[in-house]
């Protein structure tokens, strides 16, 4: 290792310190094997883990690493872990078995971060079963990414373990790589203060952290200066934005009550950025004010997910979710009258200890009154340390009946839902080419429908205008109209 005094304390330069070394080192490879290493990184998880992702990856780029079109290729691969559900755990352990093999042929690095590495119990199971794994990190420390990576090539430790309890200072600004180069997701808020009784959340992403406006509101001029024209603002539950703030600054000293609509008002004033979009939002805390300023802001996106998770008052108390029925259907009410034409998305659990036949009628119930365009749904799954793993459970079978009749019904009000824009021309963002279809692209329009239609890659990152010929489920087949 180098001299540890010439090391700085201070973030970012600490990090960009261990960038420069390492960048050297990798020069060094680079001459030796005639290429430079390659990486993977795979993600599981929300949009928040993604966007963790995206910093890994801009942080491996500036030193000198090269994607790897595939996981198999890979000189170092990193999997950034999600553990809101226990199959993710095994899940794992299976891509784990994998790699062991494959590092008993060939020289590799391995790293595992995210969410569950926030788990000891996870920790301790993974360092006894799969030595193998070279770096071990957490949610608090992934920016120092390269710090741990040099531990691991110049020191004598076989695994580099870090995982902090809470963040001990927040980085910012370190190198990302953004997946697209028209539209990206910024964080405004870390964490989650709700603890919803199922949810591991809380545990392993801390309490809530606001990010201050300015931070915010140039991170986004900067995206728009470099050419993206969406913006995704991410937390936990971004309706509680201001909470607890990270520093104070002008804005706030100006407004101590500056809030998420506050922002949202500020972020469609950036001239350059067309559509604003935000993820998620905690049904208590979405207010009439982020309604209006919805309604008067033809930048921020027609779509709101609002998970409900349940549908029986008895249950969401027990969840801890702090509305009732009649509030969360009287809230959809408000939104549907202001917003006429939003898409309404949500996150259903079926089988939440306790649940009965008649609470999980109430939850059917809410799906069939709120006619959501798209419901993700999961199985209750026990999260150790929450207070509803002690909870009495309901047996599988029961859940699992259960969940394939909330299916079909989800399933038929999304149909329904989506057939509702069937025949209009929308203005869409033109994301990707079609894997399915040959000459074909895919885009999103601003109520985050997907429309597959004829069209050439040089598209990509266009807004075009499409007729949206047949509604598919909760997508699209269309073709673009000119005018
Ligand atoms: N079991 C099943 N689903 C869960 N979610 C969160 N915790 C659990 C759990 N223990 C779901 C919620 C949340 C979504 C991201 O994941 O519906 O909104
Ligand atoms: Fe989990 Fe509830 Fe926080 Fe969402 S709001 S992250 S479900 S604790």
């Amino acid at each position: 290792m180098q001299d540890l005094n010439n090391i700085p304390t201070q973030e970012p330069e600490r990090q960009g310190y261990f960038m420069d070394l390492l960048s050297k080192e990798i020069e060094q490879y680079t001459k030796d094997n005639g290429q430079c290493p390659s990486y993977y990184v795979a993600t599981f998880g929300c949009q928040m883990n993604a966007h963790d992702s995206e910093k890994l990856t801009g942080i491996l780029e500036q030193i000198g690493f090269q994607e790897a079109p595939r996981e198999e290729d890979a000189d170092f691969v990193i999997y950034n872990t999600c553990t809101v559900r226990e199959n993710a755990n095994t899940k794992l352990y299976g891509h784990l078995g994998q790699l062991k093999k494959r590092k008993e042929k060939r020289k590799m690095l391995i790293g595992i971060c995210g969410c569950m590495m926030q788990q000891k119990d996870t920790v301790a199971y993974i360092q006894e079963h799969y030595p193998f794994v070279d770096l071990i990190f957490g949610t608090f420390n992934f920016y120092k990414l390269a710090e741990l990576l040099y531990r691991r090539i110049k020191g004598d430790e076989k695994q580099v373990y870090e995982v902090l309890d809470a963040p001990e200072t927040n980085v910012e600004n370190l190198p990302e790589k953004r997946k697209f180069t028209f539209k990206s997701g910024v964080n405004i808020m870390y964490g989650c203060n709700n603890f919803c009784t199922y949810c591991i959340v809380p545990y392993v992403r801390g309490r809530e952290r606001s990010r201050t406006p300015e931070d915010i509101l140039e991170e986004v001029q900067r995206l728009a200066d470099s050419g993206y024209v969406e913006i995704m603002l991410l937390g936990q539950n971004v309706n509680s934005y201001g909470v607890n703030f990270m520093g104070t600054s002008p804005i706030l000293e100006a407004n101590p009550d500056y809030d998420f609509p506050d922002l949202m008002e500020d972020v469609c004033k950036i001239e350059k950025i067309h559509r604003v979009r935000f993820m998620t939002s905690h049904p208590k805390d979405l207010s009439d004010k982020l309604i209006d300023v919805i309604a008067r802001n033809p930048k921020i996106c027609r779509q709101i997910h609002l998970p409900v998770q349940a549908g029986s008052t008895e249950i969401l108390k027990k969840m801890n979710r702090h509305y009732t029925k009649e509030q969360y259907l009287a809230l959809v009410d408000r939104i549907r009258a202001k917003l006429p034409d939003v898409s309404l998305t949500t996150d259903i659990m079926v089988g939440f200890p306790g649940e009965t036949e008649e609470d999980f009628l109430e939850t059917v119930d809410v799906v069939k009154k709120c006619h959501y365009d798209q419901a993700f749904t999961f199985i209750y799954s026990i999260r150790s340390g929450t207070p509803a793993a002690k909870m009495e459970q309901v047996p599988a079978d029961v859940v699992n009946e259960r969940f394939q009749r909330l299916l079909k019904v989800v399933r038929e009000e999304s149909a329904k839902a989506t057939a509702r824009f069937e025949g209009q021309v929308k203005e869409v963002l033109v994301e990707d080419i079609d894997d399915h279809e040959e000459g074909y692209v895919t885009g999103r329009m601003d109520n985050n429908y997907l429309v597959h239609f004829p069209g050439a890659p040089s598209m990509i990152g266009t807004f075009v205008n499409v007729k949206l010929n047949e509604a598919k489920g909760f997508y699209y087949l269309g073709e673009i109209v000119n005018d």
